[in-house]
């Protein structure tokens, strides 16, 4: 974890409302998926993350940031219905509490979640995802993303 930019003044800030309920990713994405395309869908996806305007928060270099990427796509593994590889490997995702050391606004949500949908629409042709289910894995990652948020950004009209 590159902690370079922790600010540990800085103000938390909380999504009112809690943790966001949402349905779960049907276990049919792993089944045709299997944990190698899910590998490579989440390096495709980091790749993209490297050239977006929060490339800032996340490792420099190929070999650090692809070790970033297998460690999110050991949860994606399990978020996309497979086995609990993150947990195995790394305990609990308390997901919130680990993006803390990163200051996450909407607007940086919204540029991940630009990143992630651009991956997505290729993952169909590239990593095998069943394409009657990407619109419940946007879903999923849509309204959970929502929850990593912990910045406020005053006047710029990003909540
Ligand atoms: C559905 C939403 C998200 C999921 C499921 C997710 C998942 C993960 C996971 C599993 C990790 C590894 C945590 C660890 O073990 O240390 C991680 C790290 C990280 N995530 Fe997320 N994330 C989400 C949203 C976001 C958003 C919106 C941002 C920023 C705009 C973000 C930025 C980061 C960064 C900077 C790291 C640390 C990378 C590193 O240095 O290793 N994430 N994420």
């Amino acid at each position: 974890m590159d902690l370079t930019n922790y600010n540990p003044d800085r103000e938390v800030w909380t999504p009112p409302g809690g943790p966001p309920q949402t349905d779960r990713i049907p276990g049919a994405v792993y089944e045709a998926m299997g944990e190698a395309n899910i590998v490579a869908f989440t390096r495709a996806f980091y790749r993209r993350l490297a050239g977006s305007s929060v490339a800032h928060l996340f490792p420099r270099g190929e070999r650090n940031l692809m070790a970033a990427a297998d460690k999110s796509a050991a949860l994606n593994v399990f978020l996309m219905g497979g086995p609990h590889l993150y947990q195995q490997r790394f305990g609990p995702p308390r997901l919130r509490m680990r993006h803390m050391p990163f200051e996450i606004d909407e607007a940086g949500r919204q540029e991940w979640l630009r990143c992630f949908r651009e991956t997505l629409a290729e993952a169909p042709e590239l990593f095998a995802m069943p394409a009657e289910h990407v619109g419940a894995v946007d879903k999923f990652y849509t309204d959970f993303s929502g929850w990593m948020v912990n910045t406020k950004r005053e006047g710029t009209g990003a909540s």
